[in-house]
């Protein structure tokens, strides 16, 4: 009985510090995602995703990837959050792909293909994306979201973690080197997957790595680590988590090349 107390005593404290630290604009998140989620799963026999896509399938314009985004946007911010980058960041996003215009851009984390639809749908002419995704159903769910928008051509999904798919790029995938990487996937990735991605010579002079989230829920390391690079040059664009009021917050950083010149 001692032994029950204590244990839930800890796990207490062990969430009041992480809710502390994310911030507790966060908790009707996770009531959502841990409790109200898997409930509304178990009685409906579908997953949130497939939800998701079969409101875009009944409300968007097939073939019009504003409509898709502005559907998901409608249903994750009236019915059920998700974690798709959202309209607030996803502005700051597509600014950065229409400044930048990269033929080559890899994405880590699809979920739903919400911002590969965003990315895809601003490619210049002859523009790829490649778009990373561990989960096969998500896979699954971003390759019908990708077709109804028409953009199913521009863009190629590779199932599967990035740690092991980052060291295939240039033998499997006929890749030089990449102009953009949005990162957002699990964040405790973004550190090693960036230093994945010099050491197998993916970045150039010039690639321009935007990672989302990196406030809420936070990179620190990978942060740490960009912003105190001489190989980095970083710009912060402060914004607002998907679908909350709560500060977020996108970090660009700039490849300057493995050894830049001292001055
Ligand atoms: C925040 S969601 C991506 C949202 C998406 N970029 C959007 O804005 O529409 C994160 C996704 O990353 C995937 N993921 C997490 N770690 C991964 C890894 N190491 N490799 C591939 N996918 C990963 C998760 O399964 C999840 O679908």
């Amino acid at each position: 009985m001692l032994f029950a107390v204590i244990s839930l005593g800890l796990l207490l404290l062990a969430l009041f510090l992480f809710l502390r630290r994310l911030g507790w604009g966060l908790l009707p998140i996770i009531w959502i995602e841990f409790v109200q989620q898997p409930v509304r799963n178990l009685l409906m026999g579908d997953t949130k995703e497939q939800r998701i896509l079969r409101h875009v399938q009944q409300h968007a314009k097939p073939g019009d990837p504003q409509s898709i985004l502005d559907a998901i946007d409608t249903y994750c911010s009236e019915k059920e959050w998700a974690m798709n980058v959202g309209a607030s960041k996803g502005e700051i996003l597509d600014a950065v792909i229409r400044e930048y215009k990269p033929l080559l851009v890899l994405e880590l984390g699809a979920y739903c293909g919400y911002s590969a639809t965003r990315i895809a749908r601003l490619l210049p002419p002859g523009g790829r994306l490649l778009t990373m995704e561990m989960n096969p159903d998500y896979a699954a769910i971003t390759r019908q979201m990708l077709s109804l928008a028409g953009l199913q051509d521009q863009v190629t999904i590779l199932i599967g973690a990035s740690q092991d798919l980052i060291p295939q790029l240039k033998t499997k995938y006929d890749v030089d080197t990449l102009d953009m990487v949005f990162l957002d996937h699990w964040k405790d990735r973004y550190l090693p997957d960036t230093r994945l991605l010099e050491e197998c010579g993916l970045l150039r002079k010039g690639t321009v790595l935007l990672a989302d989230n990196v406030i809420v829920p936070g990179a620190p390391d990978f942060l740490e680590y960009v912003r105190g690079s001489t190989k980095f040059e970083c710009t912060h664009y402060s914004s607002y988590l998907e679908y909350r009021e709560t500060v977020d917050g996108l970090e660009k950083a700039l490849y300057k090349g493995p050894s830049p010149m001292k001055s």
